[in-house]
């Protein structure tokens, strides 16, 4: 009896123990699991070196060392000291305010306050680059800006630039009632050149023009991204007094005319929207090895984009842009810059994709000075062989807008 008494307890013990470790297991994994919620990202608010994240996921990984101060202001979570970059989650029970060296933090649903000196966050793309360059004159102005052109160039593109600033990126063709002041704005965003020659040449040019956004990234194709945040973050900080934006590569020809138009003939119902109007694609992922745009599948996990505007030229709403470029602090970088506005458009959501693909001349063709018009194109893509033909094109709209033409300079 005593004997088979002891069998049944130990039998019983046995039999708790395997459901303690059952139930064990299940909290390991149900809270190690947690890590890949990291991909819906915390919200962040940033200002200064003040960072608030809200409404956390579980899961939040802070690597890179520097210090944080942290209050907890609702919900549990369980506090773990972790070296950079190592990644670790146990039970969440309630915790106080903390200040130390980095760490990691997991729970549903809590509230912290962050404020770090160096922070990063994985899932995280904060734009932290310094000015070289910024313009004057553009939006620091009393009045709205109907339409802020913005093209982003490479520093040692200065010919393009200058072409476009006298053509149809000049705001003299949409000027207020009759004052110097124009409904329509341009300004060039480019990277570090890392060439001396260049950077005098360029420190001159924005003494004449002071048009020029420069922040100190390397100017590489693999940094278009950065580029392309610097002008939603310039957008987001200094124009927000602008209404509709026109991001456009330095190599395109625009019917600026036609452009304005549309916008300002815009239907009342479409006013309030956002919207993005371009070449509207979904292609799949390019995965050609050993070629320039060669994406791996760590890169890319899906075969297939979002949808999102070709970046040569595109058309959107400034609210759009900031909405996009605070989705961005949270939206992990990918290189393909105009692929990654689709992901941030898909994430903010309400943005609706305009197509005027059959609008878009996408390749330089040789006879688009004679075709722009007659095909009615609001974008072409001129690239380095073409884009001296914006001269003659310019002047057969101007012609058309019955506006005195331009002189075109010689070669
Ligand atoms: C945390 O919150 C408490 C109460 O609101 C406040 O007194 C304290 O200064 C905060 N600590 C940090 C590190 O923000
Ligand atoms: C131009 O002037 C007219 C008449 O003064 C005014 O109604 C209109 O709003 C002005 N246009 C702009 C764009 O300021
Ligand atoms: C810097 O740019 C100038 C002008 O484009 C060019 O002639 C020169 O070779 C460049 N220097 C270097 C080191 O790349
Ligand atoms: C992009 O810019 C960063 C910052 O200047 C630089 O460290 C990096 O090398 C650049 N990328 C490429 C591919 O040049
Ligand atoms: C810009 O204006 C919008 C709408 O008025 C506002 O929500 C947003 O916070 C502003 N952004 C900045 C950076 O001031």
């Amino acid at each position: 009896m005593v004997r088979k008494h002891t069998r049944t307890k130990l039998y019983c013990v046995c039999q708790i123990s395997v459901l303690i470790l059952a139930v064990q297991g299940m909290v390991y994994f149900f809270f190690l699991d947690k890590p890949r919620l990291l991909k819906a990202g915390p919200r962040l608010e940033q200002g200064g070196t003040e960072v608030t994240y809200e409404s956390l996921s579980p899961g939040l990984m802070l690597s890179g060392g520097g210090r944080l101060s942290v209050n907890l202001t609702q919900g549990r979570g369980k506090l773990v000291s972790l070296a950079p970059g190592q990644k670790r989650v146990e039970r969440p029970q309630p915790l106080g305010p903390y200040e130390g060296p980095n760490q990691y933090y997991g729970k549903h649903s809590v509230k912290y306050q962050i404020s770090a000196h160096k922070l990063e966050v994985e899932g995280a793309n904060l734009h932290e680059f310094n000015y070289y360059m910024k313009p004057r004159g553009i939006c620091d102005i009393q009045r709205e800006v109907f339409l802020l052109i913005i093209i982003h160039s490479r520093p040692e593109n200065f010919k393009n630039r200058n072409i476009i600033r006298k053509t149809w990126g000049s705001p003299e063709y949409f000027l207020v009632n009759g004052s110097r002041d124009s409904l329509v704005k341009t300004v060039f965003v480019l990277g570090l050149s890392l060439n001396n020659t260049i950077d005098a040449r360029l420190d001159q040019e924005n003494a004449l023009y002071h048009d020029l956004i420069q922040e100190d990234y390397r100017d590489h194709y693999r940094n278009m991204t950065y580029k392309h945040m610097a002008s939603f973050k310039w957008i987001s900080q200094n124009c927000n007094n602008s209404k509709y934006v026109l991001k456009a590569d330095d190599d395109v020809m625009a019917d600026i005319f036609t452009v304005v138009r549309l916008l300002q003939h815009l239907p009342q119902a479409e006013k309030e929207k956002d919207f993005i109007m371009g070449a509207i694609t979904t292609p799949s992922v390019y995965r050609k090895k050993n070629t320039q745009w060669y994406v791996t599948t760590e890169e890319y996990r899906d075969n297939t984009y979002q949808t999102y505007p070709m970046g040569l030229a595109y058309v959107t709403t400034t609210r759009a842009v900031n909405r996009m470029f605070r989705a961005s602090l949270t939206t992990p970088f990918y290189w393909i810059d105009d692929v990654y506005v689709g992901i941030l458009a898909a994430k903010v959501g309400g943005v609706n994709f305009r197509r005027i693909n059959g609008k878009m001349a996408l390749w330089f063709m040789g006879d688009i000075d004679k075709t722009f018009l007659k095909r009615g194109y609001y974008f072409a893509h001129l690239q380095s062989p073409g884009v001296h033909f914006t001269w003659t094109i310019f002047n057969r709209l101007l012609s058309r807008e019955h506006v005195p033409s331009i002189k075109i300079p010689k070669k």
